[in-house]
């Protein structure tokens, strides 16, 4: 018990907190990219994936996936955030000169980029799962959804930039787990480096390529069939 509560009261600890974190949701979100590139193969196989989800441990296999990505997300920023403060108190007359080296510009940017991060998961799950801010929302039809879900531009475009954003999450959040795990010589630099490029290259070019996809009309819903009524001869 002591050993948890320090974890969660030391500096390091926490630092190991916010890693683990990462590495879960960075987890899912490989997972989920992975996933969602099924809608190259047409409506079948992510309808099916889509409803194959819902049916783990009859049903509560996805709430228990939920809980862990919830709870993981709030480690996640209740880490980040206890640390930000604890530096900012350590220094209360703040930088009297702005020091923009990597670092403290790694770390700005890690934390608008996270409050940006946290309200498109907000919007992404009313727009996809929910289906609130959808304009056409199918339930257990994530083909249609997905396809009619990105054919407005402006949609499109903010996931776009979501998932730019989340590259660049990416790229910070690797190089500074790498360095919580103890890879913080420069000898390993360019090591970290190309882990923290490849990570946040197929995380953007994956995600990016569907919505792309669906406005440039690579993927589309099949036409409807006409009615039967209309091709019966007169
Ligand atoms: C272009 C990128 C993305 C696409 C196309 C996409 C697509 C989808 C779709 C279609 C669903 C609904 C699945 C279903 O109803 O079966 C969904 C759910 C979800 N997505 Fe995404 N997603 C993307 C990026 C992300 C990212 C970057 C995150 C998190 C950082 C994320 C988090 C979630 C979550 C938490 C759910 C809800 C899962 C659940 O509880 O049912 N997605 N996504």
């Amino acid at each position: 018990m002591n050993a948890v509560l320090g974890l969660f009261r030391s500096t390091i600890g926490r630092k190991i907190i916010m890693a683990v974190t990462g590495l879960m949701l960075f987890g899912f979100v490989i997972a989920h990219m992975i996933g969602n590139l099924q809608v190259y193969l047409g409506p079948g196989p992510i309808n099916e994936y889509g409803e194959n989800l819902r049916l783990v441990l009859h049903g509560t296999g996805i709430w228990i996936a939920r809980g862990g990505l919830l709870a993981a997300a709030a480690l996640h920023i209740w880490s980040a955030t206890s640390l930000t403060l604890q530096n900012r108190a350590a220094r209360p007359q703040g930088y009297r000169k702005q020091q923009w080296n990597e670092s403290t510009y790694a770390s700005r940017t890690m934390r608008w980029s996270g409050v940006i991060l946290l309200a498109f998961i907000v919007y992404h799950l009313l727009h996809f799962t929910i289906g609130s801010v959808h304009p056409d929302f199918v339930p257990g039809d994530v083909y249609h959804n997905f396809i009619v879900g990105f054919k407005v531009p402006i949609v499109s475009a903010f996931y776009i930039l979501a998932m730019l954003l989340l590259g660049l999450h990416l790229y910070h959040g690797v190089w500074s787990m790498l360095q919580t795990l103890g890879l913080s010589h420069p000898r390993y630099n360019a090591l970290r480096h190309g882990a923290a490029t490849l990570v946040a290259a197929v995380v953007v070019i994956g995600n990016i390529s569907m919505p792309v996809a669906v406005l440039a009309g690579i993927i589309d819903e099949a036409p409807a069939r006409p009615q039967a009524a209309q091709v019966l001869p007169r």
